[in-house]
């Protein structure tokens, strides 16, 4: 078990109004939330709950209409261009579709130059960022020689969405936002690409923070649990407490899906 020690990143309050009037839409509505240095920690709700808009928020892609957010103990300042990249030195998300989160038309080994330098790195011998740039691809399975000279459209959905976790791996932030990473790709990649989040937290103790309509894959992943309902968490906790003992009616109807799941292996197995 996760001994629970600094909190790297808080937000109390955090509110989200769209709109004004009749389309006006509170899609998060004063949420508290502290996330622990190394742990992994899940949002689970159906969609439309807020759970986008809330790591958008943390992410710093969108002004909070009301609340507060702290990160190392600080209250967050991205007031400049300058210290909003600091900021995203220290929290980077991975999103649902890797092929809609950067120019597709930069080639793979360009895109991963970015992240050596954005990290300092630009003024390193070549032959070092080479170096950098394969270990990060062997973490993730991909074979750097193969991918030079590659545009990201020549890649599979799996791979793809590995090559995003190969550039979390050079930017080394402290937080990672990975929102449904794994819901546009099979179910085989879908395990290799939790096992590398997994990775990034036990190897280099990253915080990971996982957003995902599946209970079934909150329960694999994570140490704490957050049910997002109508912009609100309704239930949190440890995922045993939250999973194995759920209070909430809406956390039981989540899980109603779950064994499904179960009786198709049964099936596959019988
Ligand atoms: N830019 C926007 N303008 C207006 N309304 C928005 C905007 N972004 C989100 N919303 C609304 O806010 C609510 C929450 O949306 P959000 O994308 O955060 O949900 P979600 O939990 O991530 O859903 P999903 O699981 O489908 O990704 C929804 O009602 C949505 O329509
Ligand atoms: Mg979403």
């Amino acid at each position: 078990m996760l001994h629970k020690k600094t909190i790297c990143l808080s937000a109390s309050g955090l509110t989200k109004v769209f709109g004004s009037g009749r389309t006006k839409t509170v899609a998060v509505d004063h949420v508290d939330i502290n996330l622990y240095e190394g742990e992994v920690v899940s949002i689970v709700g159906e969609s439309g709950s807020g759970k986008t808009t809330l790591a958008k928020m943390l992410l710093g892609l969108l002004t909070p209409t009301e609340g507060e957010i702290h990160f190392q103990g600080k209250k967050r300042d991205i007031s400049t261009h300058r210290k909003q990249r600091e900021y995203w030195k220290n929290i980077q998300a991975i999103f649902q579709d890797p092929f809609s989160s950067y120019n597709i038309f930069r080639k793979i080994d360009s895109v991963l130059l970015d992240c050596i330098n954005m990290r300092g790195g630009r003024n390193l011998p070549h032959e070092q960022k080479v170096e950098m740039m394969t270990e990060a691809c062997s973490f993730v399975n991909l074979k750097f020689d193969e991918l030079t000279n590659k545009y990201p459209f020549e890649l599979s959905g799996g791979q793809m969405q590995r090559l995003m976790i190969a550039r979390i791996f050079l930017l080394n932030p402290k937080i990672l936002m990975a929102d449904e990473p794994t819901s546009m790709i099979d179910a085989c990649s879908r395990a290799t690409i939790l096992d590398m989040l997994m990775q990034l937290r036990n190897e280099i103790g990253m915080t990971v923070v996982f957003i995902t309509h599946d209970i079934g894959l909150a329960y694999y992943v994570s140490d704490t649990v957050y049910i997002m309902e109508h912009g609100v968490f309704v239930e949190s906790g440890t995922a045993d407490e939250v999973i194995l003992h759920p209070r909430e009616a809406y956390t039981k109807r989540l899980l109603n899906d779950v064994p499904k799941i179960y009786e198709e292996w049964d099936l596959s197995t019988v």
